[in-house]
């Protein structure tokens, strides 16, 4: 009979923060309940992003507890930032022992983790065997392989004992890879457990005064590689803008890949001179929660905004060719537009005439996602789990 699990949960980079603030709220109700087995949590940040607007800021916002290990791997190309974490991670895996390991979501140090996690060797003295794996945000695909996220995506899986989907793609996608039954389990989103657990806090910041933020505006981000890096890409983007600032007024948080890439394409005098831009560096969890809830309309390649404006009712044009996400299309406010820049004026000029898309809010998008997991946990070490 197991007295306490020890669960190792890894974060890495922004999308993961959101998501490990909705895990470590449910092992701290599970806790503070006296249910049995205790759950010893252990956070482990690999350094991936480790500027304070990229990750301290969104601890703070989302009373995440201190880390108890920092990797400080920082940035690289993916072989040496994913080599490094794996080196790093090694070490503090053989110290701490947990009984699971939890990654969440498709970034490198959700399979970096995973993949040390899988083979490790504990020494014949200390008689362990390797931690249950556990994924969080299992099953999305986007079939482009091209994207650095879908490989990701797909080794975790493949090495995951556990697999948490948020919708039902998840599940066809991963019984359509062989993936056995019993370990997918649908449990919803743990994002969404964290924008409802915030919404309030996040209504009572006051960033749209201090940006000086009209009524009706939009709001922008971009950061995927196959947008930002190109030169001919970010450009016709930018120019794209530009127009749509002659519509309605943008606010653009920009991410640090964005920011280095629009100064070296001689991009950012554009953007400043065109009027109706704002460009800002990244914000806070609260400060952003707060402007996308009563913006116009989201512009964005992200993964986690397609979701977070649709549970919100927010239109969202999506300059993506695809997404993981495809409920975000069939129930949500998503429009999947690419990034033709005539497509993208039109679709903004649609929802502008407010013929955005109508949404409702997909199965267990509940905020209960993260109490879900935690039982189904609980659950498994009890059984003895099947690895
Ligand atoms: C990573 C994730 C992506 C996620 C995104 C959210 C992978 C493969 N990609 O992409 O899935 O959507 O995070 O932001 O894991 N940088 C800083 N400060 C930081 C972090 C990064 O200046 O705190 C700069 C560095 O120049 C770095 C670049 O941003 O080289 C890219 O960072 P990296 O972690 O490699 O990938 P992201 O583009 O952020």
């Amino acid at each position: 009979m197991h007295k306490e699990i020890r669960l190792m949960s890894i974060a890495g980079a922004r999308p993961n923060f959101m998501k490990l603030a909705a895990i470590a709220k449910a092992v701290e109700k599970h806790n503070v309940s006296n249910a049995t087995p205790l759950i010893r949590h252990i956070i482990v940040h690999t350094g991936q992003h480790y500027d304070e607007k990229m990750s301290k800021s969104f601890f703070e916002d989302l009373g995440i507890p201190k880390p108890d290990r920092n990797l400080g791997v920082g940035s690289g190309s993916h072989a040496a930032q994913t080599a490094e974490i794996m080196k790093r991670f090694e070490s503090v895996l053989l110290q701490e022992s947990p009984d699971v390991l939890l990654v969440v979501g498709d970034v490198n140090s959700t399979i970096a983790c995973t993949l040390v996690a899988s083979k490790i060797e504990y020494s014949r003295a200390a008689q362990r065997k390797r931690p249950l794996l556990v994924h969080v945000e299992a099953g999305l695909r986007s079939f482009d392989r091209d994207m650095p996220e879908e490989i990701n995506r797909i080794l975790t899986d493949a090495l995951s004992d556990l697999l948490f989907v948020t919708e039902q793609s998840g599940i066809d996608n991963l019984r359509r890879e062989g993936v056995l039954e019993n370990k997918i389990r649908f449990v919803g989103n743990v994002m969404i457990d964290t924008l409802i657990q915030h919404l309030e806090k996040a209504r009572q910041s006051d960033i749209k005064k201090r940006l000086g933020v009209p009524e009706r505006y939009g709001l922008v981000t971009l950061h995927r590689p196959s947008n930002v890096d190109q030169k001919e890409v970010l450009e016709s983007l930018v120019d794209c803008l530009v127009e749509v600032a002659k519509k309605i007024f943008l606010i653009f948080p920009v991410h640090p890949r964005t920011f280095k890439n629009i100064k070296e394409f001689s991009l950012l005098e554009r953007l400043q001179s065109a009027g109706h831009i704002l460009l800002t560096e990244p914000l806070g969890y609260l400060d952003f929660l707060n402007l996308i809830e009563t913006a116009t309309l989201m512009i964005t390649d992200s993964g986690g905004i397609q979701e977070e404006a649709t549970f919100l009712s927010v239109p969202c044009v999506t300059l993506r060719e695809n997404t993981e996400r495809p409920v975000t299309i069939t129930e949500g406010t998503n429009l999947l537009i690419g990034t033709n820049p005539e497509k993208i004026l039109k679709a903004v000029e649609e929802i502008l005439a407010g013929r955005g898309k109508e949404a409702k809010v997909p199965k267990y998008w509940d905020g209960k996602a993260g109490e879900r997991i935690v039982k189904v946990l609980c659950a498994t070490i009890r059984q003895g789990s099947s690895i």
